[in-house]
């Protein structure tokens, strides 16, 4: 198991899914988790779970819609622990509960600012708030969930694809601008992976057959790259966009 023994790890839409993993993953290493989301229920659950198996974890709430939510959260966090090593920008929440069905020319502006805010100008936030904090302490690791979106062009997810590919080029760019500071940061793209996002999607058998491994991918085989991408053994790897999808898109 990676060890994450007296590091502090925010991971964002901790609450669910891949999130989540990650979450769980990091404080069953020895890290403490701060799980930043707007589903208390779901995070406080978390939270009692991992406290029962002994691991330390807390949940903040956060809307990594609103800056000034976003600034306080990282702030706060590094006010009770004095450092932050790991942020996992992952939070995400469809439009209206889903991506699917908007053409380019019936996308409308609140349907493309949501995306954009949620999806991307929230990476940029909480990345721009930890950035000074993780220079002054000698380093750290920022991993940010993409998707395989952002390289397959797909009809009807045009907003989806467009932040994602954005995610993509903003983690190469800080990597390259953080480097000399000790200051790792990659992406992830998953493919299908079974969490409540997709919950309800047309994944017949059809879908399956276009996946090389024949199935959906886990939670917890997302969380186990990012939780490697978070580590000392990945301590020469940044910029790097790793893509976990059963094969799909080879
Ligand atoms: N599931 C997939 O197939 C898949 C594929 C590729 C990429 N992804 C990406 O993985 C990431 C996690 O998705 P998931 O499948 O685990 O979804 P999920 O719905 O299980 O989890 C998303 C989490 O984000 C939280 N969230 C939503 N809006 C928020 C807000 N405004 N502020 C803070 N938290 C908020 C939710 O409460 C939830 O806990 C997303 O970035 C998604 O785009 C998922």
């Amino acid at each position: 198991m990676l060890k994450f023994d007296e590091q502090i790890g925010i991971v964002t839409g901790g609450a669910s899914g891949i999130g989540l993993a990650v979450a769980q993953g990091y404080a069953r290493g020895g890290g403490h988790a701060v799980i930043a989301d707007t589903n208390r229920d779901a995070g406080d659950a978390a939270v009692k779970e991992l406290g029962r198996e002994g691991h330390s974890a807390e949940f903040v709430d956060c809307n990594m819609t609103d800056s000034a939510s976003i600034e306080q959260m990282i702030q706060s966090v590094h006010e009770r622990h004095g450092r932050i090593d790991f942020l996992h920008n992952n939070a995400y929440a469809a439009w209206k509960g889903t991506d699917a069905g908007a053409l380019v020319d019936e996308v409308s502006d609140e349907q493309w600012q949501h995306v954009l805010e949620i999806g991307l100008t929230s990476t940029f936030r909480a990345t721009r708030a930890v950035l000074p904090l993780m220079v002054a302490k000698g380093g750290g690791s920022i991993v940010n969930t993409a998707s395989v979106a952002a390289f397959r062009a797909e009809p009807r997810i045009a907003c989806y694809s467009t932040i994602k590919a954005g995610i993509v080029q903003f983690t190469r760019t800080v990597a390259v601008e953080y480097a000399a500071s000790q200051i790792r940061c990659n992406s992830v793209c998953p493919g299908v992976i079974r969490t409540p996002l997709i919950e309800g999607a047309p994944l017949g058998e059809d879908f399956l057959a276009s996946i090389p491994m024949g199935r959906l991918g886990e939670a917890e085989e997302v969380a186990n790259v990012v939780l490697f991408l978070a580590s000392g053994l990945a301590s020469y790897l940044t910029g790097e966009t790793i893509v976990i999808d059963g094969g799909r898109t080879l």
